[in-house]
């Protein structure tokens, strides 16, 4: 495959959307053929995975359902939008990816990490992002910034210390792939935040 694979992973309240339009201009302004996507979701079959995903009122999902319908919808994301993309020469701009199956499946739900291995291993054989983009924040300043959610979905619904781990297991990812993972400082000011991850993106740029 000739393109390249960047994911944008973060908690609540970290600025993923808005960071991730910056990414996306900086690319393009790099002359990369960009294709921006996200999980769950990407496809039309995903995205009505993930309407059954975050919808609320399916209170009785259960942690092996999430987990599966998750890889359910990759696996069509993979085969439809990503992999053709990738063998096209395009970039692929995804927002989350297997990274948030680690942190919130895995770590805050407390699925063992080996089925989720085994799971990535069958669906994706081997792909992983070329970069990761981690927008860390404190889960409280990020609940903060978040503000009140008229009407949140099944994820935020959850408490205090489900966002804890879901931090904790995203910083274990960013240490044990070090060679793909970039842990941008999201507390700052969005000012501060997009001159870092100009940095990081010209840095890691100027590197391949
Ligand atoms: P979003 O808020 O970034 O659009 O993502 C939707 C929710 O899905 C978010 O709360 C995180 C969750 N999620 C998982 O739990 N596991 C996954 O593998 C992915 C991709 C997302």
């Amino acid at each position: 495959m000739n393109g390249c694979f960047i994911t944008v992973e973060g908690g609540e309240g970290a600025g993923k959307s808005s960071n991730l339009e910056f990414v996306r201009r900086y690319l393009e302004q790099q002359g990369k053929q960009l294709v921006v996507t996200r999980e769950p979701g990407g496809t039309p079959l995903g995205e009505s995975i993930r309407s059954l995903l975050l919808d609320h009122r399916n209170s009785e999902i259960t942690d092996d359902t999430e987990l599966l319908l998750m890889f359910a919808a990759r696996a069509q994301h993979l085969a439809e939008v990503i992999c053709p993309a990738l063998e096209q020469g395009q970039w692929v701009l995804c927002d989350r990816f297997t990274d948030a199956t680690y942190a919130y499946q895995g770590g805050a739900r407390g699925i063992p990490r080996q089925r989720i291995a085994d799971l990535e291993q069958w669906v994706q054989q081997g792909l992983e992002p070329d970069l990761t983009l981690l927008l860390d924040i404190p889960v409280q300043q990020g609940l903060t910034r978040a503000g009140e959610r008229s009407d949140p979905d099944r994820f935020e619904r959850e408490q205090i210390a489900f966002f804890e781990r879901v931090r904790a297991a995203y910083l274990e990812q960013a240490r044990r792939y070090p060679h793909r993972y970039r842990v941008i400082d999201a507390s700052r000011s969005l000012e501060e935040v997009r001159r870092l991850l100009d940095e990081v993106l010209a840095e890691w740029l100027a590197q391949r």
